[in-house]
């Protein structure tokens, strides 16, 4: 049996003095499967065209659709209506981000800047030829680095975390995981010393409290936690 929902949005566009923030509300027929992502598209098609989200893929891969879905940071298109038994649902944007408009926010400007922060990127002396086949690495090595690679970039990590709303500079647990990543890639030649030089500080490893929201709001289950314990074992060791 159908029922109506009732979904409640912020409004607000940073970029138009006469905005201020307000809540819609919008009443909609609940269909079998609906997602938060189908539930704002028919929003936005059939009630308010001026509703501003983001989505790319639908399908939990582009990390375009980070929202707070009832005070918790979440995938629309990962989320269904059904989950809430009330059939209320209030969405925000994400807190940390610059916001765009309504529930859009730039997490590529973060990314960007904690990606140039933490040079995340292999950083090696040897010469690239790429007339010869790769340098090989242990299966179980290569495992460990796909699996921290899996990141969509969603920023539900970083909105979650007190550390990162409290200190702009903070790198997160992305960027956390980031280094994490390099550190287990033996293509990688930077030592301990090195990546204690990028997150040896309050910014970096030791500004992370342990509360655990980063990998609880994870949608792709990343072991952040236990990555971020590796590397704080690994950098207190640093002299
Ligand atoms: S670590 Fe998880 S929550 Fe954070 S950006 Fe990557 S996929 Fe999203
Ligand atoms: S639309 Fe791509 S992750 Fe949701």
């Amino acid at each position: 049996m159908s029922r109506e929902i009732t979904i409640t949005a912020l409004k607000y566009n940073p970029s138009d003095e006469n905005s201020t923030p307000t809540f819609a509300e919008y009443k909609l027929e609940e269909t079998p499967g609906m997602t938060l992502y189908i539930a704002l598209t028919k929003i936005k098609t059939s009630i308010d065209h001026d509703l501003t989200s983001d989505f790319v893929c639908r399908a939990g891969i582009c990390g375009a659709c980070g929202m707070v879905i009832n005070g918790k940071p979440k995938l629309a298109c990962k989320t269904l209506t059904s989950e809430f038994e009330s059939g209320k649902i209030e969405l925000l944007p994400l807190p940390t981000f610059e916001l765009i408009k309504d529930l859009s926010v730039d997490t590529g400007s973060w990314m960007n800047k904690m990606s140039i922060r933490v040079n995340s990127w292999i950083v090696s002396n040897e010469k690239v030829d790429i007339s010869k086949i790769e340098q090989p690495i242990e299966p179980e090595v290569a495992e460990e680095v796909f699996e921290l690679d899996r990141c969509i970039e969603c920023g539900l990590c970083v909105a979650s975390c007190s550390t990162a709303i409290m200190k702009k500079d903070f790198v997160g647990a992305i960027g956390l995981n980031r280094i994490a990543r390099f550190s287990i890639d033996p293509h990688d030649q930077r030592t301990d010393e090195d990546f204690y030089e990028i997150i040896g500080d309050d910014e970096g490893i030791f500004g992370c409290m342990s509360l655990l929201a980063c990998e609880d709001h994870c949608p792709k289950n990343l072991p952040l936690q236990s990555k971020i314990a590796y590397m704080r074992r690994k950098m207190v060791g640093v002299k």
